[in-house]
């Protein structure tokens, strides 16, 4: 007997209709791997569809799971100083993540967020090809390892893929940096600014092309 795999990927809650709003809604309802039963909201892409810039983080956090947006917790903020800091203008970005439902372990009354394998990155891949797809940006960048491979395959490594430009189908230009929850997890105040830093210059080498 062959074995079936309950959960085949998001590909086919995908809606007919791809504007964003349909693809948000959607997404709602999607079962493509196990995620969906734990998490309280589905965490889709914002910003605008004619956003010029995409970036694509890892997972929504314990924060983001509870309002429903990506990027608003503490890594969000490191997240907002670096765009204030490259004279990126948040309300004009579209902001998403390679997973769109949060991943977390119980330990008391706390979730804690655990990195997601990946299966579930490529059960979640439709949605975010299917964002790209629709707000064709000019840049992409990817925040830390989880969306580098989402976009580039599970050998994809930050440290020699920061810090220039990346050729990909995605976009004309496309950037991996560190993720945000990274330089917040630094083991020490020393490393921390060292991270920061780095996250800070690949995101400003990403607004020149924007200003190009
Ligand atoms: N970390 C992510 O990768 N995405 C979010 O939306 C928040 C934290
Ligand atoms: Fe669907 Fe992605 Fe949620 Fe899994 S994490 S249920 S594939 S939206």
């Amino acid at each position: 007997m062959p074995v079936v795999r309950r959960f085949q990927g998001a590909q086919r809650f995908l809606p007919v209709q791809r504007t964003l709003e349909a693809l948000r809604d959607a997404a709602a309802h999607c079962h493509g791997c196990p995620l969906y039963k734990e998490a309280t909201h589905v965490v889709f892409g914002e910003g605008p569809a004619d956003a010029r810039v995409v970036f694509v983080g890892e997972v929504p956090g314990d924060y983001e799971d509870r309002v429903g947006h990506p990027f608003v917790g503490p890594a969000g903020r490191v997240l907002d100083e670096a765009l204030a800091a490259a004279g990126i203008d948040r309300k004009r970005v579209f902001m998403t993540n390679a997973v769109k439902h949060f991943k977390f372990t119980r330990r008391g009354k706390r979730r804690i967020h655990d990195k997601p394998s990946r299966y579930e990155v490529t059960a979640c891949k439709p949605w975010l090809d299917a964002e790209l797809e629709l707000v064709e940006p000019e840049v992409v960048v990817a925040l830390g390892a989880t969306a580098g491979q989402a976009l580039f395959g599970p050998s994809f490594r930050i440290e020699p893929s920061r810090g220039h430009e990346l050729a990909s189908p995605f976009a004309p230009h496309t950037f991996a940096t560190l993720h945000p929850a990274a330089v917040l997890r630094a083991p020490d105040h020393a490393m921390r600014e060292i991270m920061k830093q780095r996250l800070f210059d690949d995101i400003a080498l990403a607004a020149a092309c924007l200003r190009a």
